[in-house]
């Protein structure tokens, strides 16, 4: 009874809108920003949970942390519509909402592991890299991107990698190798065992990452993206299989993308509330 209580408390306390200041803004790309506000309940967050950004007047967004501690939390938001378009015009001083940190995070694994982000999906990996730098035997990263000036966090992911630094692959062949983050993936492994893959980026790179791994015998993990609206579980919109992406998720093991493979990176549930394509 008692250990309920202090979880529901817990609960509460997470799911709490609380108000902050925008501490910091930094440009990563054309189209991505990193804000740095202060919180101390998501400064204790896992790599791979997510937080719920309220940007007043206009809409609340689940976002990745990218980074955490000492009172404070970091995430990267790519301007893609009214929301985060929105949050890409305020500064320094503007006020936000937020609660979390909510979901599941990353298994901190030992050995050699093997990172792949695409795009804004490299955030919550280079959390996870830095956490894992120390303690790991081998931590490679391929990054991929549509073009140059799209790669993310490239100085920061050379100083986390055992490797000479990150691969990083673009579609235009503008930076690194001409070809989707997928394709070093069959050389890596063929040199080198890994004990794990993580993933996170657009869906269809995550399917086709799982096929792989599921082909070649290597434990996975993977965080989703799908429509979160209360991020706790209760609204039902971030389905995928009997799974709840914002409770269950967005980090799921490569028994759970088992289960779900038959939807991984084909459908979703949309804003209607009927089934869109990924
Ligand atoms: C667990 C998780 C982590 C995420 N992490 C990041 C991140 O670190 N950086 C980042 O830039 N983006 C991240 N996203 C995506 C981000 O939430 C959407 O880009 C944002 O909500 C778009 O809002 P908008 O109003 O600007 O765009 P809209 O015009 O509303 O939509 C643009 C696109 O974003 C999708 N989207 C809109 N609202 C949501 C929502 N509530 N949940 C999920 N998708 C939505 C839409 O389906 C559409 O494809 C994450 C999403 C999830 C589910
Ligand atoms: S967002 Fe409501 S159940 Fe997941």
């Amino acid at each position: 009874m008692e250990v309920s209580k202090k979880l529901s408390a817990y609960l509460t306390k997470l799911n709490t809108i609380r108000t902050t200041a925008i501490k910091s803004v930094k440009s990563e790309s054309p189209t991505v920003k990193t804000f740095t506000l202060e919180d101390d309940i998501c400064s204790k967050a896992n790599p791979g949970q997510f937080l719920m950004l309220r940007i007043p007047g206009i809409d609340e967004i689940p976002l990745s942390i990218l980074n955490a501690g000492e009172g404070q939390v970091q995430f990267s938001v790519k301007a893609v519509g009214d929301a985060t378009r929105h949050l890409h015009n305020l500064t320094t001083g503007d006020l936000l909402g937020l609660r979390g940190p909510f979901g599941t995070s990353f298994t901190e694994t030992r050995g050699r592991v093997l990172l792949i982000g695409g795009g804004t999906g490299t955030a919550p990996l280079l959390f996870l890299a830095k956490r894992l730098a120390a303690k790991v035997d081998r931590l490679s990263f391929v990054i991929g991107a549509k073009t140059k000036n799209e790669l993310l966090y490239l100085t920061e992911l050379d100083a986390v990698c055992t490797d000479e630094s990150a691969i990083a692959t673009t579609e235009d062949g503008s930076y690194g190798l001409q070809c989707l983050a997928t394709e070093p993936l069959e050389k890596l492994v063929d040199k080198q065992k890994f004990n794990m893959i993580y993933t996170c980026g657009p869906e269809k790179m995550v399917k086709s990452i799982f096929n792989f791994a599921e082909k070649r015998k290597i434990a996975m993990e993977a965080s989703l993206e799908r429509l979160i609206r209360c991020g706790i579980g209760l609204c039902g919109s971030c389905m995928i299989g009997k799974y709840r992406v914002c409770r269950d998720g967005p980090v799921f093991t490569m028994a759970r993308l088992s289960e779900v493979k038959d939807e991984l990176g084909m459908s979703k549930l949309g804003f209607d509330g009927s089934r869109i394509e990924v």
